[in-house]
């Protein structure tokens, strides 16, 4: 459909969920897709998924927290598409983690995690993509931000402002490569489930009595909660061609629960 053919994604945190998801669709549509993911075994098995189909992937190890692993893991990249120099043609920045707690309640050293796989992981990978891209005169950049980026919510102070981070340099890179060839967007799912980050949200809201997220969601408006293919396949269209006129923009993915 959208004709990715010769193009070389790569997709951080695709070893599950919504990553294994995207990663999936864009070899559907003909990329070569290299799965990033410090869990090796889950990168392993989403290329396995993806080979089954006839596509084409490879696992890579990463810590995107890490600018030397990240450095390498794009080196790796460029030597499996066969070319030392060469970027990716499509980058999206998926990996992700949560943590459910009152800012007082926060340890400090949770708040820096959390902002260093959302927000800096996102930042080291654009870091490593952008010259290339530029270069090349060519590149999609999709970060993988949240609907709690654009609403505060108790218990999320952390996760919540590291989305909003991810907008804020979304809409910077986006300004700084408009004129490259580069689009630069972001996505916010709302409510996805059949992912281990959903599960984990879950359990701490239940250790400290809050509503979990099967309960909230009969707020949404299209009656459902997300599944992480409604997100990919939005991913999917901002990769490729018909998207080439959007920059900067964080689309809404929530089955109608956000609409700004
Ligand atoms: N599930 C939801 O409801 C939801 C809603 C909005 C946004 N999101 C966002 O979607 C993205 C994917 O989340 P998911 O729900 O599929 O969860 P997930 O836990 O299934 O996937 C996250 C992946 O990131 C990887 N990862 C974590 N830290 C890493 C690191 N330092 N280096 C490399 N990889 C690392 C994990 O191994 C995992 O495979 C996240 O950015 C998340 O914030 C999820």
């Amino acid at each position: 459909m959208y004709d990715l053919k010769d193009r070389t994604a790569v997709v951080t945190g695709s070893a599950g969920g919504i990553g294994r998801a995207i990663a999936r669709r864009l070899a559907a549509e003909g990329a070569a897709v290299a799965v990033l993911d410090a869990n090796t075994d889950g990168a392993q098995e989403t290329v396995s998924l993806i080979r089954e189909a006839g596509d084409d992937a490879t696992a890579i190890g990463v810590d995107v927290t890490d600018p030397d692993s990240v450095e390498r893991a794009f080196a790796e990249v460029a030597r499996w598409r066969g070319d030392a120099d060469v970027a990716p043609d499509i980058l999206v920045n998926n990996a992700g983690i949560i943590t459910v707690s009152r800012v007082e309640d926060t340890p400090v050293e949770e708040w820096r995690k959390i902002f260093a796989v959302n927000v800096e992981g996102v930042f080291l990978c654009c870091k490593a993509a952008v010259p290339g891209m530029r270069a090349r005169g060519s590149g999609k950049i999709i970060n993988i931000s949240s609907w709690f980026g654009k609403i505060g919510k108790p218990n999320y102070g952390a996760y919540s402002s590291s989305k909003a981070a991810v907008m804020g340099l979304t809409q910077s890179l986006a300004m700084e490569v408009a004129a490259d060839g580069v689009n630069v967007n972001a996505v916010c799912p709302g409510t996805i489930f059949e992912t281990k980050l959903r599960d984990v949200a879950d359990a701490m809201s239940r250790d400290l009595n809050l509503s979990t997220a099967e309960e909230r969601a009969k707020a949404i408006p299209m009656g459902r909660v997300g599944k992480p293919d409604d997100v990919a396949r939005v991913v999917t269209f901002l990769a490729g061609p018909e998207s080439d006129y959007m920059t900067g923009q964080s689309v809404n993915i929530t089955g109608g629960l956000l609409m700004h």
